[in-house]
């Protein structure tokens, strides 16, 4: 069985009604990124985060998988996938796909922020709460305020070194949309194996000057259906 990797961006969530980063009208147009996704501004003020992270959270809860979430989980029935995600949804999960790795964390979950130490907390300290919102005085069980369970700016990508070892394997890659411009999960394609075909799905050029690339210019949900396509006649 061929595998696939697929590595997704918030573009593929658009079209379920959740705004982009980085687009007009995008949510770094709204907030200050270093306000509601840095470190620092978590030491600067929890309860502007913490607010931030319930709002996307009810935004989730109402949001429901697109057509290209389903395409994508419906792959697994020809191919082994893998779906490597920057966004913090769980619209791939409930399309149905079943291998899904959060580079960038996951909204419905929280963790200790483990005060002054800031040590990255162990899988056994993650708590998932749903659709819930969480408040500054929450703590976990150790006694330390609970934070969102999302890599900010200023913090290490624990999940990397998994997708990078996937991303090795890969017999197809297909990246859709994402801007490629938040490293290090910009820089992953480029440990796909030499003869390993890339696809990308965006409405908008997305700059990858590799001969492996194959653009598709279209929304998600029309470019997975071609995609899609592109596999049969092969
Ligand atoms: N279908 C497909 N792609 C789309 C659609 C759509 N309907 N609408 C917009 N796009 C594309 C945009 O053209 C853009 O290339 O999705 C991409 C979104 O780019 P960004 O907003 O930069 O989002 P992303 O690449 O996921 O950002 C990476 O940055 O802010 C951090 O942690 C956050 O995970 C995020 C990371």
């Amino acid at each position: 069985m061929k595998h696939i990797v697929v590595l997704t961006g918030a573009g593929v969530s658009a079209e379920s009604g959740f705004a982009t980063f980085r687009d007009a009208g995008g949510l770094w147009e709204k907030y200050d990124v270093n306000d509601v996704a840095s470190i620092e501004g978590w030491y600067r003020n929890r309860k502007l985060v913490l607010d931030f992270y319930n709002g996307l959270r009810k935004q989730l809860e109402a949001a429901r998988p697109n057509a290209a979430h389903e395409l994508i989980a419906g792959l697994e029935k020809d191919y082994k996938v893998d779906v490597i995600t920057q966004n913090v949804d769980n619209l791939h999960e409930r399309a149905g796909s079943t291998r899904v790795l959060h580079l960038h964390g996951e909204l419905t979950k929280v963790r200790p922020e483990n005060g002054i130490y800031d040590r990255t907390a162990s899988e056994a300290e993650v708590v998932d709460i749903g659709y819930g919102s969480v408040g500054l005085g929450d703590l976990a069980p150790g006694g330390s305020q609970l934070r969102p369970h999302i890599v900010f700016f200023g913090e290490a990508v624990p999940n990397i070194e998994k997708a990078i070892g996937l991303v090795e394997k890969a017999d197809i890659l297909l990246i859709v949309g994402s801007s490629l411009q938040v490293y290090p999960a910009a820089g992953l394609y480029r440990y796909a194996p030499m003869d390993c075909p890339i696809f990308v799905i965006d409405p908008k050029p997305v700059p990858l000057s590799d001969p492996r690339v194959t653009f598709i210019q279209d929304v998600a949900t029309r470019g997975m259906a071609e995609f899609v396509k592109a596999l049969e006649c092969k």
